[in-house]
């Protein structure tokens, strides 16, 4: 799950994904980043955590890091939040990157619509609330379609 600064929308993104998992009894790695460096070590945003506290996910625990090429390695599927995203993913990936790892988290719930959860952190507590409910339809249908 990859966002820009991996405070906002990708760690609920991990969170509610790693919930599911369990839930379903997957035995999938959930992991988040972000393309930027602004962040690296913080933990969510508090309206980040507070969204997810509220539907029983503790993201407390989880820490900004920046994503690397060699995610490419290490991971089957690599969901971009956003198009300035997906972009940096593949600059990041450079020419060795396979790509085709690589899909707009929303097309999951909206096929190839290329479609971006929008960036939560220049505004009020009620962005968050809608992203949260983005991304938790997002990742329902994530389960459905790779279980
Ligand atoms: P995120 O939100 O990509 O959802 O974590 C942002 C967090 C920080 C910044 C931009 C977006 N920033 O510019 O610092």
């Amino acid at each position: 799950m990859v966002c820009l600064g991996n405070i906002c929308r990708s760690p609920i993104a991990e969170g509610v994904m790693r919930h599911k998992v369990k839930q379903h009894g997957l035995d999938w790695d959930v992991a988040s980043a972000g393309t930027e460096s602004y962040h690296i070590g913080e933990e969510p945003h508090r309206f980040s955590q507070k969204i997810c506290m509220a539907h029983g996910i503790d993201i407390s625990m989880q820490r900004a890091k920046k994503f690397v090429a060699t995610d490419f390695a290490e991971y089957d599927k690599i969901y971009a939040m956003a198009g300035d995203v997906y972009a940096e993913i593949k600059r990041i990936g450079g020419l060795g990157a396979d790509m085709n790892k690589v899909e707009y988290f929303l097309n999951e719930l909206h096929p190839g619509k290329n479609e971006s959860v929008p960036d939560p952190y220049y505004g009020d507590e009620s962005g968050y609330k809608v992203v949260y409910e983005m991304i938790e339809k997002t990742c329902t249908a994530i389960v459905e379609n790779y279980k």
